[in-house]
């Protein structure tokens, strides 16, 4: 029969498991949630007095600030907190590997299987163990074989996959209501027993007919292929795009126009310089490992071109800013605003702000770079990575991190929008123009500014997936 869960651990505290079991705490009074890191500044961060918690995320704060020490804790002691659960939620970090067999494409399971080995360590009575990172398909079976072959008399692990759909930026309101659950178990009766004890607990929140029960390996396929189907439609959009900048059509209305189609819908139909994030890419680039492992090079193939398109995307913005500052951009200072990946979050991970940014220095040019919520340090690291060869110091030669949008404009040729913050919406443009060498272009690369108006102001605008002739 399925347990009743009263005491969940959820090890990682990043992106993912730290909002999702915060929620799940605020949901659920009557479980006892204990996130745990190996990382003691993430923890102590989740902990700290003032509540300066290690990621924003709109809603967060205040999720935290009703469930901490009452039912939500935050520990590096992994080993206690695993010891204590029925239901252990793994949620650690599975970047792409840089090295090895499949490196740039197959996801590194060493954070995965790390963990999982400690599960079966230090675990003295039965658990079902949740992945919640996204991993390639099979993991779960991975899994189920190292803990299995080191379970205990009357200590039994059950798997499931329950993977996250969660966008940062709006995670909360996503986990508050979710579109679907996805649970993936066994079919023995023993996975479905599991699987009914993860159904109580988002039960408290989430409607019956939005919790989704499937096998293990569909639930674990179903989120690469999400990932991969949204991130399709922006690079499809993206493409659509360049027609439209060749052509005189407009993307917006392009875009609009076909969202009408109840088939298609009007989501995630927005043209920009690129798709970032933790995610997509790397969620395809699995999908495509996965692919040829199994001997489908066409299927490949096709999802590859979808992070093409998106790197071509990158690029050909980049050479539209040169080719419209009368083809050089050497020594011309350009304003960067927005360096995170997409808004109202401080996440950078694959910001296509950061190729720019290096395209921009290899063209010798100077960049202002403003960003209401990433850090320098975040800046520096980024910046740094991207460019492995050259030091820091000569990157803070071309690279100048500003307080604010107007700061960072003063005395710019050009004024770049990688990342759609609301406020550059808002920011004075009058005196962004005032402050700006002449003639002053700005180049929005999330549709975000209201063309017409600026180029009133005395601003040349160019805008994703509008022909340049507008001028
Ligand atoms: C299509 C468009 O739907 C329509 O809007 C446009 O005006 C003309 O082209 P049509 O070709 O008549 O219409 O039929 P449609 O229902 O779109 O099916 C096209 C093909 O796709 C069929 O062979 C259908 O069997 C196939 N299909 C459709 C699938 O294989 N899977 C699906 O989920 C949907
Ligand atoms: C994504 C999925 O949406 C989420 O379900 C999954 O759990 C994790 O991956 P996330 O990467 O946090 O979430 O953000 P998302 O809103 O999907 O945006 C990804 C990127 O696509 C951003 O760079 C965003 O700016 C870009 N994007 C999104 C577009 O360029 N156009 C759009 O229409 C939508
Ligand atoms: P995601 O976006 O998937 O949540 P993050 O990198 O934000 O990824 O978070 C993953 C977290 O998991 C990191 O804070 C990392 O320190 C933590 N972590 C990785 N391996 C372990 C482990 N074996 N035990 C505890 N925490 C771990």
């Amino acid at each position: 029969a399925p347990v009743k869960v009263t005491k969940i651990c959820c090890i990682g505290a990043g992106y993912v498991g730290g909002p999702t079991c915060a929620v799940i705490a605020l949901k659920c009074p009557h479980i006892t949630v204990t996130i745990v890191d190996l990382n003691q500044a993430r923890v102590d961060a989740w902990n700290s007095p003032d509540f300066a918690l290690p990621i924003y995320e709109p809603g967060l704060e205040e999720v935290v600030r009703k469930a901490r020490g009452r039912n939500l804790f935050f520990s590096t002691n992994v080993d206690k907190a695993i010891e204590e659960a029925d239901l252990i939620f793994v949620s650690v970090n599975t970047p792409t590997k840089k090295s090895g067999v499949g490196a740039g494409f197959a996801a590194d399971l060493n954070y995965v299987e790390l963990a999982t080995r400690r599960i079966a360590t230090v675990a003295t009575s039965s658990k079902i163990v949740v992945e919640k990172s996204t991993v390639p398909c099979r993991t779960a079976e991975s899994m189920r074989t190292i803990l299995e072959a080191n379970s205990k008399p009357n200590c039994r692990f059950d798997i499931l996959s329950n993977p996250e759909f969660l966008a940062e930026g709006t995670a909360i309101s996503d986990l508050f209501s979710p579109d679907r659950v996805l649970i993936g178990s066994l079919q023995s009766q023993e996975g479905i027993d599991a699987c009914e004890s993860l159904k109580q607990v988002y039960s408290n929140w989430v409607p019956q007919e939005r919790i989704l029960t499937v096998g293990l390996w569909s639930s674990e396929l179903s989120k690469l292929a999400a990932n991969a189907m949204l991130a399709q439609r922006i690079s499809s959009i993206n493409a659509l795009s360049a027609i439209c900048e060749a052509t005189g059509a407009n993307i917006d209305e392009v875009s609009h126009a076909i969202g009408y189609d109840s088939r298609i819908g009007p989501k995630f139909l927005k043209a920009s310089v690129g798709f970032g994030g933790s995610c997509f890419q790397k969620d395809i680039l699995n999908l495509v490992y996965l692919s040829e492992s199994l001997h489908l090079p066409e299927v490949a193939a096709y999802w590859r071109q979808v992070v093409e398109m998106n790197e071509y995307q990158k690029r050909r913005f980049s050479k539209r800013v040169v080719d419209t500052l009368f083809n050089t951009i050497t020594g011309k200072r350009i304003a960067v605003l927005g360096f995170a990946f997409k808004a109202d979050t401080g996440d950078t991970r694959e910001s296509a702000a950061i190729t720019l940014i290096k395209d921009f220095q290899s063209e010798k040019a100077l960049v202002n770079v403003y960003d209401p919520q990433v850090s320098a340090d975040q800046i520096w690291l980024d910046l740094q990575e991207a460019s492995p060869l050259s030091s820091l110091e000569n990157i803070q030669k071309q690279v100048h991190i500003c307080g604010s949008a107007l700061e960072a404009c003063k005395n710019a040729e050009a004024v770049v929008i990688a990342t759609e913050w609301k406020e550059f919406n808002n920011i004075d443009w009058e005196a962004v123009y005032a402050g700006m060498n002449k003639p002053a272009f700005v180049f929005d690369g999330r549709l975000l500014v209201d063309a017409e108006k600026l180029r009133k102001i005395g601003f040349t605008v160019t805008t994703i997936g509008r022909p340049s002739s507008v001028l």
